[in-house]
């Protein structure tokens, strides 16, 4: 039995860990802390996990007072890096949420402090182990392409999903990154995965063209008490859902971290809109965008080489019309339905049952493989993410487990895209983390 604390008791932190340790995986893994900066977090997380979970607000007490054999991370981003460090020299393995960290200075104190301490860090990379993105590592793996020469990469947020990054901490670099480091370090990991290779350098461009404080004359700072929450499609009434209400409207006296921030909020730095253009070995050119104000919820990839071309998309939401005026049901699990909305008529959203790769050789016709649509969190990620942390695979010939250098190599990807949009240059990723600092790690791309 493996004893776990987990520090960061928000929605990710309560639903997708603590919750399922204690209900689902008891057997294999017993939940003896957890920890956030906000006791009426804490409080609630107690109530909803029972009496013998143990609760606290500082770091360092949870670890001196219970059995730890592993941290799980799951704090805002701009704090992972000294809990992990800390644990790693308290002598705890971890478990940490994407992105790893949010800087470059940040990765090499992390693997400083594995090299240290020989306790090591994986980076829950949820979205390898969806099956249809396993599909596509499949498919690469069998050589169906051929040579790789480029990628055309695109990740559509919708105005539920995109816009409730714009309403709280993601909305300032300094707590993010930004989006390109935030969200995009899922994505570029996918890329490096599907790759089997590590960026070299990086070329971005990026802007917030549709989350400006001039789209609602007259906002306040948040939907609560809002004068002209009337007439804004963003109005988020955070009493209408129970886990948010009780999670964050009962909670704001301790941290006035508000929920419902307005997502055209002049305090925003980060971008809504980015292009980047990526160089990997054996000159494989990718690019890659990034829209954060779209009117679905989605992904396309694709894969040029020297036999043929291999395509992917998902469909991951389509937005209702008639919601335009209601953010909790654009939001709501059960209202965004999974769905081709390049082919199927707005009105009537059904979800695929199968989704498909398409390999069109480079002299003619088309193959199509099918897998399964996983209608679960992530594609089916979350679920066969902690299958694996929490009771181990027997063999993972893909490569699905992440370790500290594959969290670096996706984040870093954003940092140093964040970094040529503010030098405008191309950027390498050997000038941020030196490819010796890394000697040590292997990559674990399968
Ligand atoms: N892999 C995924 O698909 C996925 C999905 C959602 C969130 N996440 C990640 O999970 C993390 C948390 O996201 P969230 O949506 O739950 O955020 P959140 O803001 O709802 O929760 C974060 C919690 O951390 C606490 N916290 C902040 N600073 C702290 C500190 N110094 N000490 C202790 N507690 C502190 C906050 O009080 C809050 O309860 C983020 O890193 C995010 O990137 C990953």
């Amino acid at each position: 039995m493996i004893n776990y604390c987990i520090v960061g008791m928000g929605v990710r932190g309560l639903s997708m860990y603590a919750e399922d340790m204690v209900a689902q995986y008891q057997d294999v893994a017993r939940l003896t802390g957890v920890c956030d900066i906000n006791p009426g977090r804490v409080r609630y997380a107690q109530q909803i996990l029972g009496p013998d979970i143990r609760g606290f607000t500082d770091f360092d007490t949870m670890l001196n007072e219970v059995p730890c054999d592993v941290v799980i991370v799951v704090t805002k981003d701009s704090t992972h890096a000294d809990f992990i460090v800390r644990a790693l020299h308290r002598g705890k393995d971890v478990i940490t949420e994407k992105p790893m960290t949010m800087a470059a200075d940040q990765c090499r104190q992390i693997l400083k402090a594995e090299q240290e301490t020989g306790h090591s860090v994986r980076v829950t990379f949820n979205y390898r182990y969806a099956p249809y993105k396993t599909e596509v590592k499949r498919l690469l793996r069998t050589g169906i392409v051929g040579d790789v020469h480029s990628v055309e990469f695109r990740w559509y947020l919708d105005t539920a999903h995109g816009a409730d990054y714009f309403r709280r901490w993601h909305a300032r670099k300094e707590n993010s990154g930004g989006l390109l480091v935030h969200k995009a370090s899922h994505h570029f990991d996918l890329i490096n995965w599907w790759l089997d290779r590590e960026p070299e350098e990086v070329v971005a461009m990026g802007s917030r063209q549709y989350y400006q404080p001039q789209q609602h004359p007259g906002h306040g700072s948040r939907c609560t008490r809002c004068g002209v929450a009337e007439q804004c499609e963003f109005y988020f009434d955070l009493d209408r859902d129970p886990l948010l209400h009780a999670l964050y409207r009962e909670n704001e006296s301790y941290d006035h971290y508000y929920r419902d921030g307005c997502v055209f909020s002049e305090t925003t730095d980060i971008e809504d809109t980015m292009s980047l253009l990526i160089r990997y070995p054996d000159r494989i050119q990718v690019t890659y965008a990034l829209t954060a104000a779209t009117p679905f919820e989605g992904w396309q990839v694709a894969f040029n080489g020297s036999l043929g071309r291999l395509e992917a998309f998902e469909g991951e939401a389509m937005v209702l019309e008639d919601d335009v005026r209601d953010f909790a049901r654009r939001s709501d699990g059960k209202t965004r339905r999974a769905h081709d909305w390049r082919t199927v008529a707005a009105e009537t959203p059904t979800s695929p049952d199968h989704l498909e790769c398409r390999f069109y050789p480079l002299f003619g016709g088309v193959k199509t493989f099918s897998v399964p649509n996983v209608e679960e969190a992530h594609g089916g990620g979350d679920r066969r993410l902690k299958d694996d942390l929490f009771r181990g695979v027997a063999e993972d010939p893909l490569g699905h487990a992440a370790n500290s250098r594959a969290g670096a190599m996706a984040l870093l990807v954003g940092v140093a895209a964040n970094q040529s949009m503010a030098e405008h240059r191309f950027v390498s990723i050997d000038e941020l983390l030196p490819a010796e600092t890394l000697a040590s790690v292997p990559a674990t791309h399968g």
